[in-house]
């Protein structure tokens, strides 16, 4: 079998479709607000799809050698019909709208798919051509009803064409107009300028984490991610071992809410050039016997599934001005996150050097900072800042998270504990608050 070379390879990820009960509702409620856009629609008997991308301007784009975009395309699905039942079985099993596919953009459909199914993955459509230059073939993942796709595109395309990302889906029809905003333009910031997708995060079972990582590597060569700094020549990492503070974290919150993270990616990331891999897959594992939100995610999840997705910005401040405006609800750091964020050792240095003025648009905008895997020699120009969304269903599944990120390549592992105790802090005070109020 070819192994995965530089010739063989996953190249990015190409679109992430949706399963969802209404497409417009989430459309409006959960990605129009990221700055995606509905841009074509697709009917079939029983469902209808809409292609959306990030930005509402078309001519924005360029399709880069007859093949992908430079970001992700989402598809949202919903059933049209009550006899799609292996749509709504589906859902229910996943207690409301889930991740039903994610496709890899890849050099070649047909060795990529011998090698995962030869490396364990279950095959669901064999390799095939549905459109001329269009390569396409599915497996399952290991996730709970998630499938991957495969994809490879060869469009000759004209100077015109490839500025048109329709080009990509020729099964979908372009919609007439985008859905028109509620907001007036007085009202409404202005979009970010950027918002791609940064990294894919996905919870599994306690004891899973291995195995997955595993599916991962022999099924489409993802290998747990390194980081190159100054002078590291990359190293060949194929035993897969894992290196507590190298490649996993414990995240240990009180008994029970800990979890155990670790990421793989398609390439390594450089500290030197500060280049991200164009796929970050976050697998984080549940506690023994947790009740964290890693196993509140697999227990409403039906199992392990795809958590949240989050989304690069050069402006996290705009980004979240501009999807609170188009009512995205943030889960709002308390307090008390804020006051004892100089408490934080490993932040010292960081806030130190930070202009005032971020610091207040950190507490106004309730936006998360953190320190973890900042590498850069200098470390004061070394963090990244984030934020989390409410789930979007009524279970605590599937959220979104908004990222910044300044020379530095962690995924908020600080935060997963420094916010689980402010919000313990905050609930314990306004306990002490309820009691101490006399009684009539
Ligand atoms: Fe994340």
């Amino acid at each position: 079998m070819e192994p995965f070379t530089d010739d063989i390879y996953i190249k990015t990820i190409d679109y992430i479709e949706f399963w969802v009960g209404n497409a417009k509702s989430f459309i409006k409620c959960f990605l129009q607000p990221l700055n995606y856009h509905p841009v074509a629609i697709r009917r079939t008997e029983k469902r209808v799809q809409f292609l959306l991308v990030n930005s509402p301007q078309l001519a924005y784009f360029k399709i880069i050698d007859g093949a992908h975009l430079e970001s992700t395309c989402f598809i949202v699905t919903a059933a049209t019909s009550e006899l799609d039942t292996e749509f709504h079985n589906m859902r229910q099993a996943h207690n409301g709208d889930f991740i039903k596919s994610i496709a890899f953009n890849c050099t070649d459909v047909d060795l990529c798919f011998d090698r995962a199914v030869a490396g364990g993955a279950k095959p669901v459509q064999q390799p095939c051509s549905p459109f001329q230059s269009i390569r396409t073939a599915t497996i399952t993942s290991p996730f709970f009803d998630v499938d991957h796709v495969f994809i490879r595109r060869t469009l000759q395309l004209t100077q015109h064409q490839i500025h048109n990302p329709l080009m990509l889906f020729p099964d979908f029809v372009e919609l007439s107009r985008t859905m028109p905003n509620t907001f007036s333009k007085t009202q409404m910031p202005s979009a970010p300028t950027t918002l791609s997708l940064d990294h894919v995060a996905t919870c599994v079972k306690n004891g899973q984490l291995m195995e997955c990582i595993k599916w991962y590597n022999q099924c489409l060569g993802f290998k747990l991610m390194e980081i190159i700094k100054d002078g590291d020549v990359p190293r060949d990492n194929d035993d897969q071992k894992l290196i507590e503070s190298e490649n996993y974290f414990n995240v240990s919150v009180g008994e029970d809410i800990g979890l155990r993270m670790a990421v793989i990616s398609n390439q390594p990331a450089s500290m030197v050039t500060f280049t991200l891999p164009s796929i970050m897959w976050v697998i984080s594992e549940a506690a023994v016997g947790g009740k964290g939100q890693v196993e509140q995610f697999v227990k409403f999840n039906g199992g392990s599934g795809i958590q949240h997705l989050a989304f690069l910005t050069n402006d996290i401040f705009k980004a979240v001005d501009y999807a609170r405006h188009n009512l995205m609800e943030f889960i709002e750091a308390p307090d008390y996150y804020y006051n004892n964020l100089s408490k934080r050792e490993e932040l010292k240095k960081v806030l130190s050097h930070m202009d005032m003025t971020v610091i207040d648009d950190l507490k106004t905008h309730k936006v998360l900072l953190d320190s973890e895997n900042s590498s850069a020699p200098d470390a004061k120009e070394s963090y990244i800042l984030q934020i989390f969304t409410k789930p979007i269903c009524d279970t605590p599944t599937f959220f979104f998270e908004v990222i910044s990120r300044e020379n530095a390549l962690g995924f908020g592992k600080g935060n997963i504990k420094a916010l689980f105790e402010a919000v313990e802090m905050s609930q314990h005070r306004e306990l002490n608050e309820i009691r101490e109020v006399p009684r009539e």
